[in-house]
């Protein structure tokens, strides 16, 4: 076992009791990524955790196939998707970087405060845009920690180390933005609930080879 995941996994039932830090810009991002969700969608969502937001959109959509590191935290998510009655969503183990998805297959992807703890999350971006369909979204929430604490850089590894944090990348939000435009991704929106707070974004593959014809 890798340590994020032993980290994730030893955390996952603590991580699920967790109330939302703020519920009301939770709420506003569901709403948000709703506004791009239609019925016939199929839809991934990577580190998907306890399964919460997926639950959510699952009835707003064909299919979610959600995906995380953690079984622990799998788990849970299995249980609150049966507990609720939420038929169409495949949850599977595995780490992003194993992720096996066909080119230009699925219609949104989703990355809720996953992107910081990803250790090639430019690559990950990159990715996304190739599993994409053109004009797929790209639904994101991320810590861009460089804004505010440069330092975390020499702090997070000794973290690590002890195994009290996960693995944490250090970037700014013009860093972020920059990788989803080098990936191909336009943003469509853009909004942080207060400083410091997580980067939410949505990103859209550009149609261009219908722009082309
Ligand atoms: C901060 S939690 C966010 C969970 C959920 N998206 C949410 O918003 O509540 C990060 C999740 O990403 C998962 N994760 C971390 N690294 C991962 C990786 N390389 N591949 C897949 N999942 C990963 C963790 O297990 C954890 O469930």
């Amino acid at each position: 076992m890798g340590s994020s995941e032993k980290f994730w996994d030893k955390n996952a039932k603590r991580y699920s009791k967790r109330p939302i830090a703020n519920e009301a810009a939770y709420q506003k991002k569901l709403h948000i990524t709703q506004e791009y969700l239609r019925p016939d969608m199929s839809v991934l969502e990577l580190g998907c955790g306890t399964g919460s937001t997926a639950i959510v959109h699952a009835p707003f959509v064909k299919h979610i196939r959600a995906v995380d590191i953690s079984p622990r935290m799998l788990e849970i998510a299995r249980a609150n998707a049966e507990a609720q009655r939420i038929r169409n969503i495949t949850f599977d183990c595995t780490t992003i970087d194993k992720l096996e998805v066909p080119d230009q297959s699925v219609d949104a992807v989703l990355a809720l405060s996953v992107l910081h703890l990803l250790a090639d999350w430019q690559a990950v971006i990159g990715r996304v845009h190739r599993m994409l369909k053109a004009g797929g979204v790209f639904v994101t929430s991320t810590a861009c920690i460089g804004d505010s604490m440069k330092f975390f850089k020499l702090a997070a590894p000794v973290g690590q180390f002890f195994g009290v944090m996960p693995l944490v990348k250090v970037f700014t939000t013009r860093e972020l933005t920059i990788g989803f435009s080098d990936a191909g991704f336009k943003i469509e929106r853009q909004w942080q609930p207060g400083r410091n707070k997580a980067v939410f974004i949505v990103a859209r593959k550009e149609e261009r080879e219908r722009i082309n014809r």
